[in-house]
C-alpha cells in the first residue's frame, strides 16, 4: 500500500493547504485507493490528537466549498496516521518507516528549506528513498543559484530526478494549465503568438497583503526571489515557450527552459532603465490604514517588497516584443493577470476622431480574483450614424459560455493538481532541476545589476500600484499598464 508521508504534518502549510486539499480529494474520490496518509513531525503526540487537529482545519473549509459529508471524512480518517520524528535522524525516521511498509512513499518536505539537505539524507539512510519513492519540496530551495545547488545536491543523492517533484503551486492554478489549452488547442492564437502581432506582454501578480510577521523570511528574499524567481518567470515560460511536442513532462520543461535561457540578462549599466523596485510605506489596504514595511520589521531595511522588470527574450519568436512584469505586496487589488497586447491595425479605414478609434486587440488572461480569459476585439456601435461608429467589446472565453444555466465546478486549489500529480508520478507541472537553475542564474545577475548600481527600493504608498517609475518603465515606450492607480 503507497503511503503520502506530510514531513511538517502539523504545521501552517500541512493545515491551511495540503490536508484540505487531501479531503477535497478525498470527497471527489480522487485519492488512490489503500493510500496512507502520515503526518510527521517533532510534537510528541497521539494519532488522536492529530486527527482531531486535521477535522478541525478541514471542516470549515469544507463546509464553506459545499463539500463537507461524515462519509468522505471518515475515509480520509481511516488514512490518517501520526509519528513523532526528528525528521534529519534517520534513527528516529525508523518507526515512520515501518509505518510506511513496503509499499512506495511520496514524502512532502513541508518544512523549512534549511532542513532539505539534512532531511533527505536521513530519509535515505532510513529506506525512504528507494526506487518508487518521490519526495515533493515546497520553495524556496536556496536563496540564489549557489544555496539552491548545495541543496539540490544532496537531494539528487538520495533522489534520482523524475523522482523529484518541486512546487509551485502557480502551475497547479486552473487557468495556468487552461492557458496550455488556449494556447495549442486552437488553431486561431497560435499563428498571432509572436512579435510579428504581439506589441508587448504584461504580466502581473499584485497582493493586497503585506509582509506581516512573515518578515524574518520575506526581509532576506524580497520580492525578486519570494515571486519572480519562480510564480512570474513559470508564467512567463508559459506565454513565451514553443508548442512542445506532447504534454509528456520532458517534452514541456525542455520548452520552458529555453525560454529562460532566452532572457536577456539585466546589466548594472542597464538596471536602473529596466528594473524598479519598490518599498510600501504607510497608506491604506482595502479601505484600513496599514503600516510601512520598515514599520512592521521594526528596523530600516533595503529589501524589496515590489519589482517591476521589462525583459526581453532573445529569441526569433519574441525579438522586439517587451515583457513587462511585476509583482508586490500591499497593492491596489489581489490580481493575476497577463495581458496579451496585439498590434494596432496597420492602417485605419474609420474616421480618425474619437468615434473611429481602434484600440488594438488585448487578450487578458485574469487568475486571481476570478478566473477569466477575455478577449477585446472592435465591433460596429448598432445605430444608423452616416459615419460608422466602432466600439471594443470584451468576449469573455471562460467557463460556463456553453453551459448555460450549470453550475461551474468548484474551484479547486492548486495543491488539490499537485497532490494528485505527485501521487501519480506525473512531473509536467512541476519545476525541473535545470529550469530552476537557469532561473536562479538569471535573478542572481539581476539582483548583482542592483548592487552593482546601489539600487535602492523607492517607496510606494500601501494601496497603489507600486512606485511611479514602473508606470515610466511602459510610458517610456508609449505604453500602460492595464491595472493602473484611479
Ligand atoms: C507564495 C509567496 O509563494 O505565494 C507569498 O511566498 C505569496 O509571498 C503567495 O503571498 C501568493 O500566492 P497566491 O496563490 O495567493 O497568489
Amino acid at each position: 500500500m503507497a503511503a503520502l508521508v506530510l514531513f511538517g504534518g502539523g504545521g501552517d502549510l500541512a493545515m491551511r493547504m495540503l490536508l484540505p486539499s487531501l479531503y477535497f480529494l478525498e470527497h471527489d474520490g480522487l485519492l488512490p485507493d489503500g493510500l496512507k496518509i502520515i503526518g510527521a513531525a517533532r510534537s510528541d503526540e497521539s494519532r488522536d490528537d492529530y486527527v482531531a487537529k486535521v477535522r478541525a482545519s478541514v471542516e470549515g473549509k469544507a463546509k464553506a466549498d459545499d463539500a463537507w459529508t461524515e462519509a468522505a471524512w471518515k475515509r480520509m480518517e481511516a488514512r490518517l496516521d501520526y509519528v513523532a520524528v526528528d525528521a534529519t535522524s534517520a534513527e528516529s525516521l525508523k518507526p515512520l518507516k515501518d509505518k510506511v511498509g513496503a509499499g512506495t512513499c511520496t514524502s512532502f518536505l513541508a518544512v523549512s528549506p534549511s532542513l532539505y539537505a539534512r532531511i533527505v539524507t536521513a530519509m535515505r539512510a532510513a529506506g525512504l528513498a528507494e526506487a518508487g519513492d518521490r519526495v515533493v519540496l515546497e520553495k524556496p530551495v536556496g536563496r540564489d543559484l549557489e544555496s539552491f545547488r548545495e541543496i539540490d545536491d544532496a537531494v539528487a543523492d538520495a533522489f534520482s530526478e523524475n523522482q523529484v517533484f518541486r512546487i509551485d503551486h502557480y502551475l497547479g492554478k486552473e487557468t495556468v494549465q487552461n492557458l496550455i489549452a488556449l494556447r495549442f488547442g486552437n488553431t486561431i492564437f497560435e499563428p498571432l503568438w509572436n512579435s510579428l502581432s504581439i506589441d508587448h506582454v504584461q504580466i502581473t501578480v499584485g497582493e493586497t497583503v503585506g509582509v506581516g510577521d512573515r518578515w524574518p523570511y520575506y526581509d532576506e528574499y524580497g520580492a525578486l526571489r519570494d515571486m519572480l524567481q519562480n510564480h512570474v518567470l513559470q508564467l512567463l515560460c508559459l506565454v513565451a515557450m514553443e508548442p512542445p511536442s506532447d504534454l509528456d513532462p520532458d517534452s514541456v520543461r525542455n520548452e520552458k527552459v529555453k525560454v529562460i535561457r532566452s532572457l536577456r540578462p539585466i546589466t548594472a549599466h542597464e538596471a536602473e532603465r529596466v528594473t524598479v523596485r519598490g518599498q510600501y510605506v504607510a497608506g491604506l489596504s482595502d479601505g484600513a490604514s496599514v503600516e510601512g514595511y520598515q514599520t512592521e520589521r521594526g528596523q530600516p531595511s533595503d529589501t524589496e517588497t515590489f519589482v517591476a522588470v521589462r525583459v526581453d527574450i532573445d529569441n526569433w519568436r519574441w525579438a522586439g516584443t517587451p515583457f513587462f512584469l511585476r509583482t508586490g505586496k500591499r497593492l491596489a487589488e489581489k490580481r493575476t493577470e497577463i495581458v496579451i497586447q496585439f498590434k494596432p491595425v496597420p492602417h485605419s479605414i474609420f474616421d480618425h476622431g474619437e468615434r473611429g478609434h481602434i484600440a488594438a486587440n488585448r487578450l487578458i488572461i485574469a487568475l486571481q480574483p476570478e478566473e477569466d480569459i477575455s478577449l477585446s476585439v472592435m465591433n460596429k456601435k448598432p445605430g444608423l450614424d452616416q459615419r460608422m461608429q466602432l466600439q471594443p467589446i470584451q468576449m469573455s472565453l471562460s467557463w460556463g459560455q456553453d453551459d448555460k444555466g450549470a453550475k461551474p465546478p468548484r474551484r479547486r486549489v492548486a495543491y488539490e493538481r499537485l497532490l494528485l500529480d505527485a501521487l501519480n508520478g506525473d512531473s509536467t507541472l512541476f519545476v525541473r532541476r535545470d529550469e530552476a537553475e537557469q532561473a536562479w542564474k538569471w535573478i542572481d545577475e539581476v539582483s548583482e545589476a542592483w548592487e552593482g548600481a546601489a539600487f535602492k527600493p523607492k517607496d510606494y504608498v500601501a494601496g497603489t500600484w507600486g512606485p511611479q517609475e514602473a508606470g515610466y518603465l511602459l510610458s517610456r515606450t508609449g505604453r500602460q499598464w492595464n491595472s493602473v492607480d484611479a
